[in-house]
């Protein structure tokens, strides 16, 4: 870690961004987008990949190592596994993982691998066609998706499945998602709903029904005790699987103490909190023509002012606002 890390007010040491480089979608679903979908953002204000890599490299420079691509969708994004490619090449870059709702995976994995991504997280929230189809508004087979993970796994790349559980729509599908996870050496983490953007209109499942499900399928589970990933999730091992059964759960244990992230949106916000919208417009700033010193001043200072933490219960206005697909999750 250089002597230059990026640090907020209350101690935490940024060194993990998720960067969102599209807001555009090829599924739709429940809780992230609306069904008829979204005035999209214009072209002109998504930042472009040599803006991108040019906040990479300061930010690179100043102790962020982990990089996390999503969107929307990021395989929806022309180009993105160079952009990718050229993001791990930066000297400060250990690595990059990519978050995908799995449609495009089995086209992309072998030039995933081959631009070194080592992880992947597929957003699948039940192998059921029919709840499938009903949460995602999508169509695409659900065989297909899983067929897709097999392959990027037989290139290298580890699978992490991630899960939002919804009372009304998957409750029934968790097993049977726990179940592949763990015959097939993935990760598979269960994603406590957010009260953020459409989030707001479902009820999610309680993670204690989920983790007696668990313990119910594959008998006592394991704590693992060091740090899988780059976040939150509370892991357990499974005996006789290399995969895993986490759960992330920002209201019912919340961990914004060891928070580590920051978040650029696809127009170039740095938001420093998920739900905050505190920050800085990036764009307006590379696009005003400012140096790279006082680029890196102004990430700085976003940084140092991150929020001590989320406030999901005081601020429902704001979270109204805040569409997941334009955030990256
Ligand atoms: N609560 C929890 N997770 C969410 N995601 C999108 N919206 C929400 C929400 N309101 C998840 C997606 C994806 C990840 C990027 O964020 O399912 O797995
Ligand atoms: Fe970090 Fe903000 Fe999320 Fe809390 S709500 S974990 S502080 S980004």
């Amino acid at each position: 870690m250089p002597d230059t890390a990026l640090q907020d007010t209350h101690g935490r040491i940024i060194d993990y961004m998720r960067i969102s480089v599209t807001d555009r979608c090829n599924f739709r679903c429940v809780y992230c987008m609306p069904k008829e979908g979204e005035p999209f953002i214009p072209h002109a204000e998504i930042l472009s990949y040599e803006e991108l890599l040019r906040i990479c490299r300061i930010t690179s420079q100043l102790g962020i190592s982990r990089y996390k691509i999503t969107g929307g969708e990021p395989l929806c994004r022309k180009d993105v596994v160079s952009f990718i490619k050229n993001l791990k090449s930066l000297p400060g870059v250990r690595k990059v993982t990519l978050t995908t709702n799995g449609a495009l995976l089995g086209t992309f994995a072998d030039r995933l691998a081959e631009a070194g991504v080592e992880t992947v997280n597929v957003s699948l929230d039940s192998l059921t066609q029919r709840n499938f189809n009903a949460i995602t508004r999508s169509a695409v087979p659900v065989k297909d998706i899983l067929a897709a993970m097999a392959k990027a796994k037989a290139r290298g790349l580890r699978i992490k499945i991630n899960v939002v559980p919804l009372d009304d729509f998957n409750r029934d599908d968790l097993a049977g998602l726990a179940r592949h996870a763990v015959e097939n050496g993935y990760h598979i983490r269960f994603i406590e709903l957010m009260p953020v953007g459409l989030g707001l209109e479902y009820a999610g499942t309680d993670q204690s029904i989920i983790r007696q499900m668990a313990e119910r399928e594959f008998g006592p589970l394991t704590l693992i005790k060091e740090r899988m990933g780059n976040g939150p999730a509370i892991c357990y091992s499974v005996e006789g699987s290399s995969g895993s059964i986490g759960f992330i759960s920002a209201l019912s244990d919340k961990f914004c103490r060891t928070c580590n992230r920051v978040r650029l949106t696809s127009s170039g916000f740095l938001k420093t909190c998920l739900h905050h919208d505190v920050g800085i417009n990036l764009r307006e700033l590379l696009r005003g023509g400012v140096d790279d010193a006082q680029l890196e001043a102004a990430i700085r200072d976003a940084v140092a002012q991150k929020p001590m933490a989320h406030n999901f219960s005081r601020l429902p206005g704001m979270q109204k606002t805040a569409l997941m697909h334009s955030i990256g999750g």
